[in-house]
């Protein structure tokens, strides 16, 4: 990571190579730009972006055309869109290795998109969990954009012809949904054209970070105090979490733990050592635990593993120069992938070269 801050500050001049080549699969994944990244967007996304930049043929974008779903101001729209791809590089992706590029640079996406919409039904679409979510959420705000979220999503991917997602567990429906329309359009024009994409998380199951307040799932959008954003300060993150839920403790050995202390440990598995953890365990088994000292120590643990992530969106933040020639380099490396996918689907529909 410090090697990759070296090399933006100092050697953006190097921009110029072509696709990396001789990697083994394509790799595609993005996150929407709707607020500064949390250990659930880490560990269940960006920590996978980073390895597998290292094996892989990488496209990672900025989703800022899925974001017009909740209808962003122009004044945020650009600056949230940066404040991702600062985080991406604070977080060790590099240009060099991997495509990085937003989403709405590369319009390309956009005429996937109404290709794939042709053949994508209403009742497939309203049956998609996070659109049913969305329903229940913003009644007043229920878009075409929602139901079609899942049509934009497989253009990402398809557009690259990628065949390994990294994603959380929330993403998994959405990539079942990426193969049918893939396999459709397949069968339809009788072609192998699209390959079938898969979520990816290094031969385990998909990650699901839980929140802070005993409900499922860490996310931007789950209440205040709920997630831990990489750029927390340290004060920010103690008080999130000698908040967070607990119980009165347990009352016989070896007794089940409730989901809000269960979350507790899952994010103590995540960033804390195997020790701390096991002695935790050890504690909570045989009824002597007190989960003060153990929320002391998850947020020591929590603020040491996003120290290096603070000071590096800081310093990245800060040169504007270094964020464009990145942005228009993965731009232009995005187009000339696309591209290539374009002109075959437009070919293979029937369209005029
Ligand atoms: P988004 O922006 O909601 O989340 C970005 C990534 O973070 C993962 N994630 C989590 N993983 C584990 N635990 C959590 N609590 C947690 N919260 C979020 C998500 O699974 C995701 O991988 N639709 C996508 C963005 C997108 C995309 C794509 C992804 C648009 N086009 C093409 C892959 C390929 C989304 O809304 O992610």
């Amino acid at each position: 990571m410090q090697r990759y801050f070296f090399f933006v500050t100092l050697h953006t001049e190097r921009l110029t190579s072509p696709l990396p080549i001789m990697k083994r699969e394509i790799v595609c994944s993005g996150i929407r730009p709707t607020g500064n990244l949390h250990l659930g967007n880490y560990f269940g996304a960006l920590r996978n972006f980073v390895k597998m930049q290292d094996e892989h043929e990488c496209f990672f974008f900025v989703a800022d055309y899925h974001s017009l779903t909740t209808h962003p101001t122009p004044d945020n729209l650009y600056n949230n869109a940066r404040q991702i791809l600062v985080q991406y590089l604070a977080a060790g992706l590099d240009p060099e290795k991997s495509t990085i590029y937003l989403q709405s640079d590369l319009p390309e996406t956009v005429e996937l998109y109404l290709f794939l919409n042709m053949n994508a039904y209403l009742g497939e679409l309203e049956r998609v969990t996070s659109f049913k979510d969305k329903v229940r959420q913003q009644p007043g705000n229920v878009n075409a954009g929602l139901l079609t979220y899942p049509t934009l999503m497989a253009a990402d991917i398809l557009i690259h012809k990628a065949t390994r997602v990294p994603v959380g567990k929330d993403q998994e429906q959405h990539l079942e949904m990426t193969r049918t329309f893939a396999q459709r359009f397949n069968s339809m024009y009788h072609t192998e054209l699209f390959p079938l994409p898969q979520a990816y998380n290094y031969g385990h199951d998909l990650v699901k970070i839980p929140g802070l307040n005993g409900s499922g799932k860490m996310g931007k959008s789950e209440g205040e105090g709920n997630a831990i954003f990489l750029n927390d300060d340290p004060s920010v993150i103690r008080k999130k979490i000698m908040k967070a839920k607990t119980d009165s403790g347990p009352v016989e050995p070896g007794q089940a733990k409730p989901v809000e202390i269960e979350n507790l440990f899952a994010l103590m598995r995540a960033v804390s050592s195997a020790d701390a953890v096991r002695y935790f365990e050890e504690q909570y088994d045989s009824c002597q635990i007190r989960y003060g000292d153990m929320k002391k120590q998850l947020a020591e643990d929590m603020i040491r593993f996003t120290e290096p992530f603070r000071a590096r969106i800081a310093e990245l933040g800060a040169d504007e120069v270094s964020l464009r020639r990145i942005m228009d380099h993965g731009k232009e490396r995005a187009h000339e992938s696309a591209r290539h996918t374009l002109d075959e689907v437009r070919h293979v529909i029937g369209y005029r070269q």
